[in-house]
Formats: structure tokens, sequence, C-alpha cells
């Protein structure tokens, strides 16, 4: 967001392309399919479902609700609400936590990001026409064993993600959103139908939906929540920011609804056209982060308009990756310029080259540093879970639970609009159920990884 003084967005379809833009990416195709994979399928997928409805829904109407009474950054919006409502300014701490989230999470996104790029040339230049699961198991491998080519793409996202965010246009992309979710919605669709010819179509419905709740343990728990946290893009004080934007018309809940049913519609679309591919060609689900990059090129490289419809999808891809990284280095640039009185073209590049620069640690574990090890985890690994599974859980709880239970009453009432009984359910929810949720499956977690 650029620069408004605070105006406000020209209407709620415009607020909904720009939340879309943020939550719509790759951890709707790439994290939540392999993720699915990795934590055994089913019972990982029906948890998250119940993640983003139980907390994921009410805390990103909860950061919605903030950012609009208190209209500033995140960090200014908590510490204005919790002045107003009589409390310790150390809720300005999530403002904090939000914007080192955001951060960290862009490092390793960026080289995903530049995967995406690499593989969009792939299939123009006809890489994996005619490919086998052999074939095009190794480039990706060759990919990753290769830090220069890692490090070219990670700096091209990179570089485009500064140059949009340092210009402030994010206001043109709105309308490029706008014919992005539909596109990627049919796209999706097409795959699915390609993986309804391979024959194997049923044992992925099974995988993804027919849960064996044995293989669920407080480890696939943590890891659902963290995920439904990762592609609602919650706990990095974003939507808050997005939320000050917001005019008072607007009805956050359904909103909120609206958003959620097109990220999680495109997320199991993504299963659904990924898991086919993986048990027609023997492949496992379990990969890891090249899943989706083993498994579509096969698709692509096999069907009849297999190019074009590749290159569509990896240029949507990029595209919906790009709208998600804008979001993510927006709130750093943004305190950068509020902190230092820098100019956000300076903002910007400072910013972008710290998480460049982390970026590169992140790709070098998959070749150099591959037996770098924190706690157990490589550099990459350990960026992403230290924020999908501790971060953005705990500061998302810290916003339900500021808004939950320390804004007074009558703000919580007018902001959301609802009836009495309408009331009653929120409070159920937002002062109960998904605090307690996030709490329960954070320590359950945490055991489970010890
Ligand atoms: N929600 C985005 C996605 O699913 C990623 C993201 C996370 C964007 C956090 C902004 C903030 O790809
Ligand atoms: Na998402």
């Amino acid at each position: 967001m650029a620069k408004l003084a605070h105006a406000q967005w020209s209407s709620r379809m415009t607020f909904v392309l720009a939340a879309a833009g943020s939550a719509v990416g790759l951890g709707n195709i790439w994290r939540f399919s392999y993720m699915v994979g990795e934590n055994g399928g089913a019972a990982f997928v029906l948890v998250y479902l119940a993640c983003v409805a139980l907390v994921g829904l009410p805390i990103l109407v909860a950061e919605w609700l903030m950012g609009r009474r208190g209209q500033k950054n995140p960090v200014d919006t908590m510490a204005e609400l919790a002045r107003k409502n009589g409390k310790p300014r150390a809720w300005m701490g999530i403002g904090i936590t939000g914007v080192l989230a955001a951060f960290l999470i862009l490092s390793f996104y960026s080289v995903i990001g530049g995967w995406s790029l690499n593989y969009t040339l792939g299939t123009v230049i006809g890489t994996f026409s005619g490919g086998d699961s052999d074939s095009i198991g190794a480039l990706f491998s060759n990919m990753l064993a290769n830090p220069m080519t890692l490090l070219g793409w990670h700096t091209a996202f990179m570089v485009l993600v500064v140059a949009i965010v340092a210009r402030g246009v994010t206001k043109g992309l709105e309308s490029a959103v706008r014919s992005m979710m539909p596109a990627l919605v049919i796209l999706m669709l097409i795959l699915v139908g390609y993986g309804m010819t391979t024959g194997h179509f049923g044992e992925a419905m099974a995988f993804m939906f027919r849960p064996e709740w044995s293989a669920l343990d407080g480890g696939v728990v943590l890891a659902a929540m963290g995920q439904a946290f990762f592609t609602l893009s919650l706990g990095m004080g974003i939507m808050m920011a997005y939320g000050s934007y917001l005019g008072q018309d607007v009805n956050l809940i359904s909103t909120a609804r609206t958003v959620i049913i097109l990220d999680t519609a495109i997320a199991l679309l993504a299963g659904m056209a990924i898991f086919p591919i993986v048990f027609a060609n023997g492949l496992s689900p379990g990969e890891g982060p090249g899943l989706i990059f083993v498994t579509l090129p096969l698709a692509f490289g096999n069907m009849a308009g297999g190019t074009i419809l590749g290159l569509m999808f990896f240029l949507l891809l990029t595209f919906a990756a790009l709208t998600s990284a804008i979001s993510l280095l927006e709130p750093t640039v943004e305190m950068l310029e509020e902190r230092t009185s820098l100019p956000r073209v300076s903002a910007a590049l400072i910013s972008g080259a710290a998480v460049w620069l982390l970026g590169v640690a992140a790709l070098l574990s998959f070749n150099v540093w591959s037996d770098v090890l924190v706690f157990g985890l490589n550099i990459f690994d350990l960026l992403d879970t230290f924020t999908a599974k501790f971060l953005l859980p705990l500061t998302g709880l810290g916003s339900i639970v500021f808004a939950a239970w320390c804004l007074d009453r009558k703000s919580v009432e007018q902001e959301l609009g609802l009836s009495a009984a309408g009331v009653t359910a929120w409070n159920v929810i937002a002062r109960v159920v998904a605090p307690i949720g996030v709490v329960v499956v954070f320590i359950t977690g945490v055991i489970g990884l010890m």
C-alpha cells in the first residue's frame, strides 16, 4: 500500500482483491500439497480445514477489526489500542513479531518464487516435453544442486518484488488480481481433469479425504495449524495493515468468508490435481518442497496443449507468488520508512537486500550448506518451521486474545454489526474456542517435536 495518508479502499471489491492477492500464493499450491504429502494425507487435511474455520476465520476478522479501529501500521495500531483500552504497551510486541515473521518468510518464499520463474521458462522452451518421472526428477535435483541457478532465480524474483514495492504501485495490481483468480481456478480445474484421466484419481481422493487417524500426532496437528496461518497470511499484522484502509461499511465476517473460501478452494484443487500424478507415476507423496515441481511438469510434458497450459500455470503461480511477496515486504518497508525517515525507494532497497541475503542462506541449504543443521533442520526448513509453527500461531493468538478480551465491547459490536445471538457466538469462538485451540495444538505440537 502506498502512502495514501490512510485513504480508504475504493470499494469492498478492491479490498477483497488485495486480501486475496496476499492470501493466494505459493502457500496454496506449493506448500499445501507438500505438507499434505509429508504429513500423511487426509488427517492433516481435515485438521487443516478445522483450523481454517475455527481459528483462521476469527483471527482474520480480529486482525481486520483491530486494523480498522487503530488506523495505523500494526505496531502503532497495537500501541494505540492498548493505550485506549488501558492495557500495557507491551501489546505492541504483536506488531513487532509480525513484521519479523513477514521478513523471515519472504526470504525463503522468494527462493520458491524463483523456482516458479525458472519453470515458467522451462515450459516455454519445452524442457519437460515427453519427460518421464526420472528425467523430470533429475531436472529438479540438478536445479537444487546448482547454487548459481538458485541464486539467479531468487535474485530475479526479489528484484521484481522490490521494484514493485519501491514504486508503491500496488494499486495497479488489483485489476490484475481480478483476472488472475478466475484464471487460476480454471487452470486448476483443468489439471484436476487431467488427474482424472490418470486412473489414480480415486486413490488420490482417498489419500486426501479418507483419514487414517492413526497418522495423527502432535506434529501433524501443529503442521496443519501452521499451514492455516501461512496460507491466510495471518499472524503477521499484514491483514491488520490492510484493515486500516477498510471503510466502515464493509462487513468483516462475510468478507473473511469470501477470502477463505477462495483460498481453501485453490488449495484443495491443487491437491486433487497433484496427488493423482504422484500415484500414477509411483512417486512419493512425501517428496518434500519439490513435490509440485516433479509432478506438474510431468502432466504438462505429456498432455495435449501441455506447453501452453504449463506456461499459463507457472506464469499464474509466479504472479500469485509476487502479489503475496509484495504484501510480505510491505510491513518491513513501512516500518523503516516511518521510523527512519528514509525515502520509500531506499527503504525498499534496504529491506529487499536484507531479505535477499537471508534467502541466499536458505537456498544454500539445498546444496553446499545441506549439512548445516540447527535443531536438526537445515536453514530453509528452520526458517519455514520457526515462522509457520511458532511465530505465526503465537502472534495470531495475541491478536485474537486482544480483540476478544481487551477491546471494549461496544467497539467490537459496532465493528462486527452482528445480532445479539451473533455477538454471543462471536464471543464463544473468539474468547474461548480459537485461543484454546491454538494453545492446545501448540503445546501438543511442541511436545511432539521434542
Ligand atoms: N498466504 C500466502 C500464500 O499462501 C503467503 C503469505 C504468507 C503471504 C504470509 C503474506 C503473508 O502463499
Ligand atoms: Na494462501
